[in-house]
């Protein structure tokens, strides 16, 4: 058996605030295969940007292990940057420079990050046809939709050919149609070139059409609750949403999600 591709080992992560302690993530386990689609939801505050955080480096476990490929992370200090390579990040804002086209801005990490050869150059362009933004790659931000912001954010995150996608709440600000449409484009580049990804979302519809697996948070402690197996088959197209199968792991997991927000609340 090959390692999992991303593994959390018991990882817990406490912030101390001036005035507080926050147990973000608390004991968190988790395996991702490698080529799976695995989704995290659970409530606000629940700890699901934090774990994101806690792969590219930039926020260190307080106790626990991550591995990639099998190989323990050394998150006492900044990644090294073959390790970064490997992964992408995308999130909810694209946070693109508005001076820049869309494909000045898509090339600028990675530029930034290393070299840009003419090869990169002409696999960045054939994913930037791949995402249907061909009409928009010399034209600004400011003119484009946000579904091609966040289209251009998808690009801008795979030109480095990352074998890991990291992806937190990246659809959230759009709406419900573009949001779907986007994920079905997820689907098809996920299927056509085989990465792994671990996706962060607070909607129910879009994990189940997505996942392999959900791992179902809690808040307060930020904590694993459950993990939901989907086994719906694939390919998967939109018209999956409309199945009963589809209705009986979405009130499944609103159920789970729906108590969590009723002890908040009290
Ligand atoms: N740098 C930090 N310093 C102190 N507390 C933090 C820090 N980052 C996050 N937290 C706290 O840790 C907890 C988890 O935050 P996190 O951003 O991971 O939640 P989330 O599940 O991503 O929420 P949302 O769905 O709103 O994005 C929250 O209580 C948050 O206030
Ligand atoms: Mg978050």
């Amino acid at each position: 058996m090959p390692a999992p591709k991303i593994e959390f080992r018991n990882v817990t992560k406490i912030f101390h605030t001036r005035s507080q302690t926050i147990v973000a993530v608390q004991d968190y386990s988790m395996q991702v295969e490698t080529g799976d689609f695995v989704s995290i939801i659970g409530p606000s505050g629940c700890g699901k940007s934090t774990l994101i955080r806690m792969l590219d480096g930039i926020i260190q476990p307080t106790s626990g292990e991550i591995l990639i490929d099998g190989q323990k992370l050394d998150t006492s200090r900044r990644l090294p940057r073959d390790i970064l390579r490997r992964m992408g990040f995308i999130f909810q804002k694209p946070n693109l420079l508005p001076w820049y086209t869309i494909r000045q801005n898509i090339a600028l990490p990675n530029k930034i990050m290393g070299k840009l050869t003419k090869e990169d150059e002409a696999y960045m362009d054939s994913l930037i046809d791949m995402v249907g933004l061909t009409h928009y790659r010399d034209a600004y931000p400011v003119e484009v939709s946000g579904g091609a912001l966040q289209r251009a954010g998808v690009v801008r995150a795979m030109v480095h050919k990352p074998e890991i996608l990291l992806m937190d709440e990246p659809f959230g600000a759009l709406d419900e149609m573009m949001r779907e449409q986007l994920d079905i484009e997820l689907l098809d580049i996920w299927k056509n070139l085989g990465i792994t990804i671990v996706f962060i979302t607070h909607n129910v519809e879009e994990a189940v059409l997505l996942s392999s697996s959900i791992y179902v948070m809690g808040t307060q402690p930020g904590r694993l609750l459950e993990r939901v197996e989907i086994g719906l088959p694939r390919p998967r197209e939109l018209g999956v949403i409309t199945t009963e199968r589809f209705a009986a792991y979405e009130r499944k997991l609103t159920g789970l999600i729906g108590k969590l927000e009723l002890k908040n609340i009290k």
